[in-house]
């Protein structure tokens, strides 16, 4: 018997990504990719980040930074974070605040906290691929959340029963959403909290794009809705996922998550088992720079990624063929493209990789139900307007052809 054969079943869950997989082939020469959803390197903020890693390693706090810490994370970190969620209308404590590495572990450890095998978590069709591979592991059930308020509560509770489990969660990001860049309304984010209300479950709000609004009004966040509606964040289902990797670094890996004390409380356990705590050095670090630069410079990239995004939609209205949609987003760093019924997103890619040198990612993966063959997603971040001019005018040539 092989090892593989004795993999627990929730191995078998987990499958390659095709994004990752992808990922690899992306440095052939001349290639231009829409594919990654990564930050431009470009616009790091590196030698903030020098000088705030060596005071982090100077003679006063070295001996803080080399040693084991809390796994609740770097207090002047978290009170920071008081302070910005303040900002958005969500009243907290740094006990509301769990350090993550990153979202992504956040996502894992709420899959690990809520779900049991055949338990039934509420997603997008599409969503965030990376939150059903941190969800699969703990080997749910997906039923499709429709924010629209047009499927009752009963129906969602009564298919997870038959199933053996209960709804656990509803998991959305609400602003920008990966992959679609599309963002919900005030009215649909009301109804969302109507139905985890009757369901009796959590709202896990990853909030990973929040910042990155390039115009139209901001919507308040799902969390600061249930507060004002229950007057205090120990009442609320909601749990806030917020991260760094998009505004100044994902590869310091510092995340976080709000929520009332008991969720925060079991998360720590959780932490304390997975990893103790995340890097503090990389906390402090991350720290100094949010305070110093934050809101300078979100907008910066809050400038770089408009331009890129109009680019964008310009040489999408121009140049593709008219069975062709596509999504208008306000923010984040995603365009979501619906081909006709009978293409498909995967071989289309093949095509594109081997005539035209472009690359995107196939919307299948994005789906729980394995459907969505025909779209495809394009990310304008890291490209230059005129890169996105002429990989989109190549896509569109190549689309007419086929
Ligand atoms: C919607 C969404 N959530 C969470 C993450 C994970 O980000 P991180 O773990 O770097 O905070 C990503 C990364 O692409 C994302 O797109």
């Amino acid at each position: 018997m092989t090892l593989s054969q004795i993999f627990a079943s929730r191995a078998s869950r987990m499958q390659a990504s095709e994004i990752r997989e992808l990922l690899k082939l992306l440095d052939r020469p001349g290639l231009i990719s829409f594919a990654g959803g990564i930050p431009d390197p470009a616009l790091f903020p590196a030698s903030e980040f020098a000088s705030a890693f060596a005071n982090g390693l100077s003679p006063d706090t070295q001996a803080q930074a080399l040693q084991y810490s809390v796994s609740e994370g770097y207090l002047p970190l978290r009170q920071w974070i008081v302070g910005e969620m303040a900002k958005i209308g969500v009243p907290c404590t740094a006990d509301n605040i769990l350090i993550t590495s990153g979202s992504q572990q956040a996502l894992d450890y709420l899959g690990k906290v809520f779900l049991s095998p055949g338990d039934t978590a509420l997603v997008g069709w599409p969503t965030y691929l990376g939150a059903l591979a941190a969800f699969n592991a703990y080997e749910p059930r997906y039923d499709q959340l429709t924010a629209n308020g047009n499927r009752k509560a009963e129906s969602y509770a009564e298919e997870a029963e038959n199933a053996g489990g209960q709804v656990k969660f509803a998991y959305l990001s609400a602003d920008f959403a990966n992959p679609t860049g599309e963002t919900l309304d005030q009215r649909g984010r009301e109804s969302l909290l109507d139905l985890t209300e009757s369901l009796g479950c959590a709202l896990i709000e990853d909030a990973a794009y929040q910042s990155l609004r390039y115009d139209g009004e901001q919507v308040p966040p799902l969390l600061s809705l249930e507060i004002a509606r229950k007057g205090d964040i120990e009442a609320c289902r909601t749990i806030y996922c917020g991260t760094f990797s998009k505004t100044l670094s994902p590869g310091l890996r510092v995340g976080w998550v709000v929520a009332a004390k008991p969720v925060i409380s079991k998360l720590v356990l959780l932490k304390q088992a997975a990893d103790l705590h995340s890097p503090t050095l990389n906390q402090m670090a991350m720290h100094e720079v949010a305070e110093e630069i934050f809101d300078g410079h979100v907008e910066t990239l809050r400038n770089a990624y408009r331009q890129r995004r109009d680019a964008m939609l310009a040489a999408l209205d121009q140049y593709m063929p008219a069975n062709v949609s596509w999504t208008r987003p306000e923010g984040g760093m995603f365009i979501w493209v619906t081909l006709p019924t009978k293409m498909d997103g995967a071989e289309l890619l093949a095509q594109s990789l081997e005539s035209i040198g472009v690359a995107f990612v196939p919307g299948r993966a994005f789906f729980a139900d394995g459907s969505g063959g025909n779209t495809i997603r394009l990310s304008f971040s890291c490209s230059d307007e005129s890169e996105i001019r002429t990989g989109i005018e190549k896509l569109g040539v190549l689309l007419r052809e086929m």
